[in-house]
């Protein structure tokens, strides 16, 4: 399931024609080493990581939609401002470039610093317990600690093991093509880093 990315098309560093990039077009090329996808939206020029973070979706080849952009393989969608991943089945952000136009070129300058002013949940809540330890239960657990909230969160499930990419079990996993640490959606120590209680009801 998941793709190599070959670097092509020009290096964004080094700048391009602004001339090369229509409204509502997009373009692929690289910077600082990795695959970079431009995409003009009215006046704003976006620049993110051209991979999907899922398993290697090639995004050029995806749809773009207001700020944001669909993976063409299994239709994770991301921010293209942010580089969040906004819908499943990506967990991860994409990278977002600065960019910068210098007269009639723009030129992609180096990797956006993540800003780390996380909105801190007012809701006063202390504990939350999440019921399904599968993809939805774990998507739900994560964004709760992206978006700040710092109390007590227990992830319950039914389930023998942490949470696992279900369709991978049937296709490339099945066919034994697929290793086994690609099947945990994350590793054991995720969980504790994340400070996330993983509970199986069948203990
Ligand atoms: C083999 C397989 C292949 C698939 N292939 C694809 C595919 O190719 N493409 C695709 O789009 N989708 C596929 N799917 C479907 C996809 O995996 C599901 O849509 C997705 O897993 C749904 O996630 P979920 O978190 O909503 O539910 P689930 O993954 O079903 O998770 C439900 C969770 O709730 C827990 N639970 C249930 N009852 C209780 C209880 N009483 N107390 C506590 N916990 C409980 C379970 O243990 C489980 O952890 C596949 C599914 C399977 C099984
Ligand atoms: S590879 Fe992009 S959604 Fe799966």
């Amino acid at each position: 399931m998941s793709g190599e990315t070959t670097l092509s098309g020009p290096d964004l560093s080094r700048g391009i024609a602004l001339s090369e990039l229509q409204d509502g077009g997009q373009l692929v090329g690289h910077a600082e080493g990795e695959a970079v996808l431009l995409v003009k939206r009215g006046q704003e020029v976006f620049a993110v990581g051209a991979t999907c973070t899922h398993y290697g979706g090639p995004l050029a080849e995806g749809l773009v939609v207001g700020d944001t952009v669909h993976c063409p393989w299994h239709h994770a969608c991301f921010s293209l401002r942010t580089g969040e991943a906004l819908a499943a089945p990506a967990l991860n952000p994409i990278a977002c470039f600065d960019v910068q136009q210098r007269g009639e070129q723009l030129f992609v300058l180096g990797k956006k610093q993540k800003k780390h002013e996380a909105v801190t949940v007012k809701s006063g809540l202390s504990s939350v317990v999440i019921v399904g330890g599968g993809a939805a239960g774990h998507a739900a657990a994560e964004l709760l600690r992206r978006e700040g909230y710092v109390g007590q969160l227990t992830l319950l499930s039914a389930d023998e093991s942490p949470p696992v990419d279900r369709p991978n079990l049937s296709k490339d996993y099945l066919a034994g093509t697929a290793p086994e640490e690609w099947i945990p959606l994350r590793p054991p120590k995720f969980f504790a880093s994340q400070r996330i209680d993983w509970c199986s009801a069948r203990e």
